[in-house]
This record gives C-alpha cells, sequence and structure tokens, in this order.
C-alpha cells in the first residue's frame, strides 16, 4: 500500500484539467450491457472506479480497450446476468449493471451491496422502482435476485431521490413493452448525461423537471462517433476549494460551470474572486477566508460529494461556519482526522461547527473513503510542515492523476510505500 506525503504549500498558480465524471462514466458504461453493440466514449477518466466496472463488464462476457480517455466497448457476447460479491464488494456503485441486466435478460443477480464509510447505504428505492414497472426481488444467499414478471413499464413515485437508484429504473424500462413515467427524481447532471447516452443511441426518454417519460424502444444501436461524458463538477469543485485559499490562483479548463451553481456562490461568500468563462472558471483567494454555512441537498443543492472538501477551507476561515449534512447524516469520518492537524471542529447529529483558527499543524492521517481522502490531501496542502496520508487507495478511485494535477500547481507532493 502507498501514502502520500504534503508539505505545506502555499502560492499555487496554475491551470487544471479537469477529467471527465466517474459518476457519469459508471453508468454511462454500464448502459452499454443493455443491448448488443459496440460503443465508443470520451472523456473516460482513467481512475480504479471506471477500470472496476469494465472488469465487471468484462467477467459478463463483454469485451472492452481503454486508452487515452477512450472506451470502445463491445456488448454483443454478454452472456452472464450476475455481479457477484468480489467486484460489489470493491466498487458500491457497481448495482447500476443491475437495471441493464433486466433490461436485457429480464432477470440479475446482484451482489447484495452492504453500508460504507458514508453511512447505511440501502437500495429498497431501487427494488421498489423496479417493483412499480413489472419486476420482483428476493434476498437470497446475500444476493438480490430480481425477475420480470409481467410486461415491462407504468409509473412510480420514487419516495426520495436517489441517483443510482433512478438510474437503474430508467435502464431497467428504456427497452420496456410499454410506456414508463417516473416521478420526484433526482436532477444530478449525471442523471441527464445517462439519458442523453440513452438518446444518442436511439433511446427515447424525456425530462421534464424532476418527471422522466421513458417511451419503450426495442433496440439501441450507437452511431460510430463516440459519446463524449461530461466533466467531473466534483473533481472542480476539489480543486475550486484550493482556489479560495488566499494567495492561490487557479484556472479550471473543461468544466460546466451550470453544473457547479451552488459550490461557485458559496465560494464567492469566501471573498474569493470568480472568474467564469465559456468552459473554464478563475479562483484567486482573497485576503482572507469569511466563514460560510452549506447544506447538502440533491441537486441544484450543495453536493454531498464536496461537503468534505469545503470544510478544509472553513479550518481557517475568520469565524464560525456551519455544515449540515442531509444525504448521507454521518458522513463526518474526515472530522476525527482534521482535528489532528489542530482544528476546531463540534459535531452535533449531522451538523459541524467549525471555528476557524490561524494555523494548522501537519499530522498522520487515514483516508476512509474517496472524498474524506481528498479532504485530507487538502488540509495536507495549508497544514505547516509535513503530514502523511495513508489509505490513499480511496483516492485513486476517483480523481484521475491528482498528484501530477497538484504538482503543477505547485503542490509539495509524493508517494512512499506504507
Ligand atoms: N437511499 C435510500 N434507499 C435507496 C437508495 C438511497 O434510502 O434505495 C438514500 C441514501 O441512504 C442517501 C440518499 O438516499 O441518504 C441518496 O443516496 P443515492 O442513492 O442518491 O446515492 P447513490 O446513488 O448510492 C450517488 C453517487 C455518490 C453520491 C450520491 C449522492 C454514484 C456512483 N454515486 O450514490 O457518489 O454521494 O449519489 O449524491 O453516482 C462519490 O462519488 O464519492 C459518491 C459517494
Amino acid at each position: 500500500m502507498e501514502k502520500i506525503i504534503i508539505e505545506q504549500s502555499k502560492e499555487l498558480n496554475g491551470e487544471v484539467v479537469i477529467s471527465g465524471s466517474k459518476n457519469s462514466s459508471l453508468p454511462i458504461l454500464a448502459a452499454t450491457i443493455l443491448y448488443s453493440g459496440t460503443y465508443k466514449l470520451s472523456n473516460v477518466p482513467d481512475i480504479s472506479d471506471v477500470r472496476t466496472m469494465l472488469k465487471l463488464i468484462e467477467s459478463l462476457g463483454g469485451k472492452y480497450s481503454f486508452k487515452n480517455n477512450e472506451v470502445v466497448v463491445d456488448s454483443s457476447e454478454i452472456s452472464h446476468y450476475e455481479a457477484p460479491y468480489e467486484l460489489v464488494k470493491t466498487m458500491r456503485a457497481s448495482v447500476v449493471v443491475w437495471g441493464s441486466l433486466l433490461g436485457r435478460f429480464g432477470k440479475a443477480k446482484i451482489s447484495f451491496p452492504g453500508g460504507c464509510a458514508i453511512g447505511d447505504r440501502p437500495v429498497d428505492q431501487h427494488i421498489k422502482g423496479f417493483e412499480s414497472i413489472g419486476y420482483s426481488t428476493k434476498i437470497s444467499n446475500g444476493y438480490l435476485e430480481t425477475k420480470k414478471i409481467t410486461s415491462i413499464g407504468g409509473e412510480h413515485f420514487f419516495d426520495l431521490k436517489s441517483v443510482t437508484g433512478c438510474e437503474n429504473v430508467i435502464l431497467a424500462s428504456t427497452l420496456g413493452d410499454k410506456k414508463t413515467i417516473l416521478k420526484n427524481c433526482p436532477e444530478e447532471p449525471e442523471v441527464v448525461d445517462l439519458i442523453n447516452f440513452l438518446n444518442f443511441c436511439g433511446g427515447k426518454i424525456v425530462k421534464k423537471s424532476d418527471t422522466i417519460e421513458i417511451m419503450p424502444s426495442s433496440s439501441l444501436k450507437a452511431p460510430n462517433k463516440a459519446y463524449k461524458i461530461i466533466s467531473d463538477r466534483i473533481e472542480a469543485g476539489t480543486f475550486g476549494v484550493l482556489g479560495c485559499l488566499p494567495g492561490n490562483k487557479i484556472k479550471l479548463k473543461n468544466i460546466n460551470s451550470d453544473d457547479l451553481q451552488v459550490p461557485l456562490k458559496i465560494i464567492k461568500k469566501m471573498g474569493t474572486r470568480v472568474d467564469i468563462a465559456k468552459s473554464s472558471i478563475t479562483i484567486e483567494g482573497g485576503g482572507e477566508i469569511k466563514p460560510f454555512n452549506i447544506k447538502t441537498e440533491s441537486f441544484p443543492g450543495f453536493p454531498t460529494d464536496l461537503q468534505a472538501q469545503f470544510m478544509v477551507a472553513a479550518l481557517l476561515a475568520n469565524g464560525e461556519s456551519k455544515i449540515i449534512e442531509e444525504i448521507f447524516p454521518s458522513r463526518f469520518i474526515h472530522v476525527a482526522e482534521l482535528r489532528k492537524l489542530g482544528a476546531n471542529i463540534k459535531l452535533k447529529n449531522n451538523t459541524a461547527i467549525v471555528n476557524g483558527v490561524a494555523s494548522l499543524n501537519g499530522a498522520r492521517m487515514q483516508a476512509s473513503d474517496l472524498r474524506a481522502s481528498a479532504c485530507l490531501i487538502l488540509a495536507g496542502i495549508i497544514a505547516k510542515n509535513k503530514s502523511e496520508i495513508n489509505r490513499v487507495y480511496h483516492l485513486d478511485r476517483g480523481y484521475e492523476k491528482i498528484d501530477n494535477k497538484l504538482m503543477n500547481l505547485g503542490v509539495k507532493i509524493w508517494r512512499e510505500k506504507e
């Protein structure tokens, strides 16, 4: 295993090209299973979660190539309909093959994904959605076994906005027998990207605010050109936090600022200068960081996947910031690690009160999940002296070449064997 060492790094300056979105790539790769064919995708990030999804597709009988951020999947020989424990346990997002396997085979067997470091992560919304459109699920020996029991289609109202739950039901109904109407759907750009990809391949899906209508298609066919995955708004927000720190000036390239409106509003509240151009944003820290309040919510609200990283800016703010986590109420494992640096954070239920301090001191920290790892990296950059972060494999699940991108901005960062 590797650990990351970081020395305090100031006056960061330069450009970062933001990679393609992890949370778009995963369901879109899963969507290539739905109908036999060859699918080309571009702007796919070279991260370990994408590699895991490609292995999963291969284990089902698919073939792929992955070079220079372009993936070609040939799904014509997919013949299995089971996502085994070994793959689901390494990546919870493997559950997004569930809907595609149902659409292709009328049945699927998925290892039950357990909870994880960010909390208990149930799949009842997936199951209820499948049930409303004609599938039934039983749980047997740790597996979810779902099969078609009647003609596919119908209406479903989600009790809550689940991103992969909704994506799964879209996938399971795209090749259905009759129209499907889904209500109270999440509006994350990644859900929209999946719909756009399916329509690019001949699907007939229309989204009107939080309602999605899926007209059944009998087949899918990808045009010869590649479908371009949207850029990763969470990676952009992570580097955006670095830009907010006094003395730093960072230009984020290959981004869509519309997907980042609420995080950018918070960044401006911190006293940061933000210049938005067509596909880039320049973020320049002010003289001090002003305190701010955030509450995580479904899109267009503030994303839970940026909560831990934004907390780092609050650590040195000139006053008290309040961070409320509404999506995963116990997603605060990073707090105990940040306290090792001298951070002043009080936790009560799903709320963190952060009082800014004058400075932080480097320490040895342990990463627990992907976004917490990014948070600890940012904290290591601002803390005096040297910090060490263990278990960084979490980071490589979702951030492409992050060490290089940080080094290019002037961060003193390297890896050593643990
Ligand atoms: N929920 C249920 N029942 C369900 C599904 C979800 O109660 O059947 C609850 C969850 O416990 C949570 C809320 O609904 O409180 C939202 O969860 P959601 O289902 O939307 O999460 P997800 O689809 O499992 C995706 C992202 C996560 C991101 C969340 C929230 C992917 C592959 N994953 O997860 O990304 O945090 O949406 O936006 O798209 C990450 O990238 O680090 C990450 C964790």
